[in-house]
C-alpha cells in the first residue's frame, strides 16, 4: 500500500466516525441559546446569548482535554494537539452569532462541524502531524455592531482593534463594553495573541442560496467570494409641526431619503441582473406620526463578483449621496470594502478531491455570502465547504439543513483537514 493509499486508509477510518446524531444533537442544544419562532435565533455578537452559547461548548469540550484559547476580539480556538507542537496549526471554524432572526445553521454549522471532525477524530484513536484548531469568530453577522465579519477582520490584521471598539448598538450599548463582558465569560481560555500563524484554513458553512438543492448535489467546491461595500447614509433635515408646517417650507428628511432612495434604483437599475444592492436598516427620527422627520439613517449592500464594476459602482453611490436634497445634508460612510476574493487552487482541488474520494456529489461555485474565511485567505491558503440549505432560504428563521447534508459536510471537512494536516494512526 502506497503512502497516501494508508493515509487515505486511515483518514476513511475517522469519517467513518463522524456521527450525524450527535453533530444534529449540538445544533439542537446551541439552537436554544436564543430560539425565536420560526423555529430560528437570535443571537447577536457579545449578547447575552452569545454568552451563554460559548459557555455551554467549552463545557462540551471539558472532558476532551482540548486546550482553549481567546484571543482580544473574543474570537475562541479549540485545539486538538497535534504530535508536533511547532507547527502552525490546521484550522477550521465559522461565527457563533447570528442575524437578530436568524437561522439555526448559518454559522454555528461551521463551528459544530469542527468540533465533530475533532470528536471523530478522538474515536478513531488517529493522531496528525500539525495541531488542528477550531475557531468561533466574533461578530461575523455585524447586525449588532458593524461591519460584519469583524473578528476575523481585526486577528487578520485587515482592520485595527481600537478601530471598532467605540461602535455602538441600536440600543447605544457600547462594542467595548459587550467585548469585555464576553472575555470575562470563558476566563478557562488562555490569551492567544491576534493574528497568529495558521497552516491552511477551511470553512463549512450552508449554502444560503439555491444551487445545490436544484442540482440535486451534496457538497459545494467554494472557489472564492463576490465582492461587498457596506456605506450608512444620513439625512438630516427639521423636526416641524405635521399639523401646521406648509410642506414648501419643510426640510423632511424622509421625503428626502425617498427621493435618494429613487435616485439609487435608478442607478442599479442600470447595471448587470447579478448585482445585489439592499437597503436592509432604516430609521427615522424623531419616528412619532405628528412631527416631520429630522434626520434618516439607512444601510447600503452592495455586492458583486467582479471587482470593477464594485468599485465603479460603490464610488458612483458614494457620489450620488453627497451634498443636499429637499433641503436637507445628506452624508455617506463606508464601512465595508472588500474585494471579490479567490481562494487558495490547493486547496479549492483538496476539497474536491475530499468530496470525490468520499463519494459525494460535488460542484464548484463562488459564494455569494461573505464569510470569516474571507480575511483569514489574507493570511493563509484558504477554502470552503457548502452544504445544501432547504430552498436557499438564510438570514430567515425558517432557514433549515438537513442532517445527512450537515454529516457530509463534516466528513468532506475531516478528509480535507487531516490531508493538510497529515495523519496517524
Ligand atoms: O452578509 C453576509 O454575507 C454574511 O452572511 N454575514
Ligand atoms: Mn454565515
Ligand atoms: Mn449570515
Amino acid at each position: 500500500m502506497t503512502g497516501a493509499e494508508e493515509d487515505w486508509t486511515l483518514i476513511a477510518r475517522a469519517c467513518a466516525k463522524v456521527s450525524e446524531s450527535r453533530l444534529w444533537r449540538m445544533h439542537e442544544e446551541m439552537a436554544a441559546f436564543g430560539a425565536i419562532p420560526g423555529p430560528g435565533v437570535n443571537r447577536q455578537a457579545f449578547s447575552a446569548e452569545d454568552i451563554a452559547a460559548r459557555r455551554a461548548m467549552l463545557a462540551w469540550l471539558k472532558p476532551y482535554g482540548f486546550e482553549i484559547f481567546v484571543d482580544d476580539i473574543a474570537n475562541l480556538f479549540i485545539r486538538r494537539a497535534g504530535r508536533n507542537p511547532d507547527l502552525p496549526p490546521v484550522t477550521t471554524g465559522s461565527h457563533m452569532d447570528s442575524q437578530p432572526r436568524g437561522g439555526r445553521f448559518d454559522g454555528i454549522y461551521g463551528v459544530l462541524a469542527g468540533i465533530e471532525v475533532l470528536f471523530a477524530l478522538e474515536d478513531a484513536g488517529l493522531a496528525t502531524e500539525h495541531p488542528l484548531e477550531v475557531v468561533a469568530w466574533s461578530n461575523e453577522e455585524g447586525s449588532r455592531f458593524a461591519p460584519g465579519a469583524m473578528g476575523s477582520m481585526v486577528y487578520s490584521g485587515a482592520r485595527r482593534l481600537d478601530e471598532v471598539l467605540d461602535s455602538q448598538d441600536g440600543d447605544g450599548v457600547v462594542l467595548r463594553d459587550a467585548l469585555a463582558a464576553t472575555l470575562a465569560a470563558t476566563p478557562q481560555a488562555r490569551p492567544r495573541a491576534l493574528g497568529s500563524p495558521a497552516a491552511a484554513y477551511i470553512e463549512a458553512h450552508i449554502e444560503q442560496g439555491p444551487l445545490l438543492e436544484q442540482q440535486a448535489t451534496t457538497i459545494g467546491v467554494v472557489t472564492g467570494i463576490q465582492g461587498t461595500r457596506w456605506f450608512s447614509v444620513e439625512l438630516r433635515g427639521e423636526s416641524a409641526h405635521a399639523g401646521t408646517t406648509p410642506l414648501a417650507v419643510r426640510r423632511d428628511a424622509f421625503q428626502a431619503a425617498v427621493a435618494v432612495v429613487n435616485e439609487l434604483n435608478a442607478l442599479v437599475a442600470a447595471e448587470p441582473e447579478d448585482l445585489r444592492f439592499t437597503i436592509g436598516r432604516f430609521d427615522v427620527g424623531p419616528n412619532t406620526p405628528n412631527s416631520v422627520a429630522d434626520r434618516v439613517s439607512f444601510s447600503i449592500d452592495m455586492r458583486h463578483p467582479d471587482a470593477a464594476l464594485v468599485r465603479r459602482v460603490g464610488d458612483a453611490i458614494m457620489r450620488l449621496c453627497d451634498g443636499e436634497r429637499l433641503g436637507c445634508r445628506l452624508s455617506i460612510v463606508e464601512n465595508f470594502n472588500r474585494p471579490p476574493c479567490a481562494f487558495a487552487p490547493d486547496i479549492v482541488d483538496a476539497v474536491e478531491a475530499a468530496a470525490r474520494l468520499l463519494g459525494e456529489s460535488h460542484l464548484r461555485l463562488a459564494s455569494g455570502a461573505f464569510h470569516d474565511a474571507l480575511f483569514m485567505n489574507d493570511i493563509c491558503p484558504t477554502g470552503m465547504i457548502f452544504v445544501p440549505c432547504e430552498r436557499g432560504i438564510s438570514h430567515n428563521p425558517a432557514e433549515n439543513a438537513a442532517p445527512a447534508d450537515l454529516a457530509a459536510g463534516a466528513r468532506v471537512l475531516l478528509a480535507t483537514l487531516a490531508g493538510l494536516a497529515t495523519t496517524h494512526a
